[in-house]
C-alpha cells in the first residue's frame, strides 16, 4: 500500500550539482543553491592536521591530479591540488570532463568550514546533510570536530523551534550514536546499501532518526519504505536520478531525494 504525498519532497544536491561542476566543489554547491536545492550533501574526511574537508573517496587520485590518501595529507598539501580537473571514473561513469574548468583554472579543495560559510550566505534557508567518512578508524575525532565546527556557526542545534537546518548521516550506526550522545537534538540519517534486517520492523539503530535507504533498497523492497514511516522515520533516499525512480519516491511518500541533478529533479516533481 502507497500512501498520497502530504508533504513537499525535499530536494539535496548530492555532493553540489554533481552532474554540471566537479562533485565537492564551490562551483557545484553554488550550482545547486542557483539550481534551487532545498539542500546540499556532502562528505566529510580528517586531514592528517585534523581539518575537514569535502571529499568522497578515501585517496584523492579520482577527484584531483594528485594522489593519496586525505588523512595522510594535510590541508596545505590537499590545497594545492586541483579538484576541478578530475578524472570521473567507476564512481560517475558518465562523468564528462569537458564540465571540470578549463585550463589555466584551478578549483581547491573545499573545506566543510568554507561549505557552511556559503551556506550561511546563501539568501534563504539552505539545509546541509554532512556524511561521516570512514569514522570508525578515527575512533570519534570526525564527530568531534564536526560538532565543534557546528557549534562555531550556531549549528549544531535547533534554533527558536525552527527544524534543525543540518543533520548528520553515516553507514556507520556507532558514528551516528556518538553524534546523538554529544548533541541530541540534532538529526542523524543511517545509510543503508542493502535492505537491513532491522528494517523488517521499520526500526533504526539507537541514536538514528531518518532512514536513509539505496534508491536500489526502494525499487525492490518498497514495502520498507511504508514500514519505516509506520515506526515514525522519515525517509531519505539517495542517490535518485532517473525519472522513474523520482516518481516511485514520490509515489511512496518519501521526506527527501538526494539527487546529482537537483534541478531536473526540482522541474519534475513541478517546482521550477
Ligand atoms: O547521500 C548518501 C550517499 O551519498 C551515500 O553514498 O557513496 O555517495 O557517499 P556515497
Ligand atoms: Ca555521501
Amino acid at each position: 500500500m502507497t500512501h498520497a504525498r502530504q508533504h513537499t519532497i525535499q530536494v539535496v544536491a548530492h555532493r553540489g550539482a554533481s552532474e554540471d561542476a566537479p562533485e565537492h566543489t564551490l562551483a557545484a554547491y553554488t550550482k545547486a543553491i542557483e539550481d534551487g536545492a532545498d539542500a546540499l550533501e556532502c562528505d566529510v574526511r580528517l586531514t592528517a592536521d585534523g581539518h575537514l574537508v569535502c571529499v568522497h573517496d578515501r585517496r584523492v587520485n579520482r577527484t584531483s591530479n594528485g594522489r593519496g590518501a586525505v588523512s595522510a595529507l594535510e590541508l596545505a598539501d590537499l590545497a594545492a591540488l586541483d579538484f576541478g580537473s578530475w578524472q570521473g571514473g567507476e564512481e560517475s561513469p558518465d562523468w564528462d570532463p569537458a564540465r571540470g574548468h578549463g585550463p589555466g583554472e584551478f578549483t581547491s579543495v573545499l573545506t566543510l568550514e568554507r561549505l557552511l560559510e556559503l551556506v550561511s550566505d546563501a539568501g534563504r534557508r539552505v539545509e546541509l546533510a554532512i556524511e561521516t567518512k570512514h569514522p570508525t578508524r578515527w575512533a570519534g575525532q570526525v564527530e568531534e570536530r564536526l560538532l565543534q565546527l557546528l557549534k562555531r556557526f550556531g549549528l549544531d542545534a535547533p534554533v527558536a523551534g525552527e527544524p534543525s537546518p543540518v543533520r548528520v548521516m553515516s553507514f556507520s550506526a556507532r558514528s551516528l550514536h556518538r553524534v546523538a550522545t554529544a548533541a541530541p537534538t540534532l538529526p542523524t540519517v543511517y545509510l543503508m546499501q542493502f535492505a537491513s534486517p532491522l528494517l523488517r520492523d521499520g526500526r533504526l539503530p539507537a541514536g538514528a532518526h531518518i532512514a536513509g535507504p539505496g534508491i536500489r533498497i526502494v525499487r525492490s523492497h518498497p514495502r520498507y519504505i511504508e514500514r519505516l514511516h509506520r515506526a515514525g522515520h522519515p525517509v531519505h533516499v539517495w542517490t535518485v536520478n532517473e525519472p522513474e525512480d523520482v516518481e516511485l519516491c514520490e509515489r511512496l511518500g518519501v521526506e527527501a531525494i538526494i539527487t546529482n541533478r537537483p534541478k531536473q529533479v526540482l522541474s519534475q516533481l513541478g517546482r521550477s
